[in-house]
């Protein structure tokens, strides 16, 4: 049977504790300064990919981490060297602002035919733009089947995939064949730390850098961005006595009763 070949995606986003602002001309969020890290959906998708590796062994024949933007991206690269992936690719895109999921897609989908890849493990979003959408397109410009939003990844035997995935009544379990595209959810795992050790040991494994002209994909904004607004104030909240305390405040004050 033959060996698996894993494509992790990398997306260096916002840290997720960072207080995000918008800018003055209210274009986009500001980025300048601000701690930046790997998406956390996309965390859980390298410590997958690892985990199969230490499961399956020989079977996972390479874990092979992308990630899309500028040269900061190695950084978010050997981030994911360190927890375990064997080698990176980064592909230098200098307009990152206006980077969009089906140009993001298209890249991946032209590095998973180049690098003959079987599995591609992708966050179910980014938590900078939320789109949701990355990898539902790649496994629809590929024809692979695809899982979202896994919580529980099975590899048999036959190279069939089981998986669990969150619906919203539960959750589903699908079986499919490789090559497919996975995308995960906040229960799949918890990632690792990447130890000293490895940190040091992921400066020594390749990385080499490609573009798009390379992969001879157009990266061209489809979307035109019209404004960037903060989401409405949230009013302050009471804590109330008793549950007739609360009925008088929803009759009177509020008005929804
Ligand atoms: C995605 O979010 C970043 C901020 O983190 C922003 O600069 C960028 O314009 C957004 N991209 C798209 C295509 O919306
Ligand atoms: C993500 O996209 C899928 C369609 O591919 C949609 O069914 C689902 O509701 C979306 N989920 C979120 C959280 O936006």
């Amino acid at each position: 049977m033959s060996s698996l070949r894993v494509l992790v995606g990398c997306k260096r986003v916002i840290d997720y504790a960072v207080k995000i602002r918008v800018n003055s001309s209210k274009t986009a969020v500001e980025t300048a300064g601000v701690k930046h890290s790997m998406n956390p959906f996309d965390e859980i998708a390298v410590e997958e990919a690892v985990r199969m590796k230490e499961k399956l062994g020989k079977r996972i024949s390479e874990v092979v981490a992308v990630s899309c933007g500028t040269s900061k991206c190695q950084e978010t690269l050997r981030t994911a060297l360190a927890m375990g992936a064997d080698r990176a690719i980064h592909v230098d895109v200098k307009d990152e602002a206006n980077l969009e999921p089906l140009a993001v897609a298209k890249m991946l989908k032209a590095i998973v035919e180049k690098e003959k890849i079987d599995v591609v493990i992708v966050g179910k979003q980014a938590i900078d733009n939320d789109s949701n959408q990355t990898g539902q397109m790649l496994a629809g410009l590929l024809d692979w089947p695809q899982a979202t939003f896994v919580s529980k990844v099975e590899i048999k035997d036959d190279n069939n995939i089981v998986v669990d995935r969150e619906i919203d009544g539960g959750l589903e379990t699908i079986g499919f064949k490789a090559p497919a595209v996975i995308s995960t959810d906040l229960r799949l795992n918890e990632p690792r730390y990447a130890s000293l050790p490895n940190i040091m040991k992921a400066k020594k494994k390749p990385l080499v850098k490609t573009t798009p002209e390379e992969l001879s994909v157009d990266i061209k904004p489809r979307l035109q961005i019209l404004e960037i607004t903060e989401p409405a104030k949230r009013s302050g909240g009471k804590i109330v006595e008793s549950v007739d305390e609360l009925l008088n405040k929803l009759k009177n004050d509020a008005g929804v009763l």
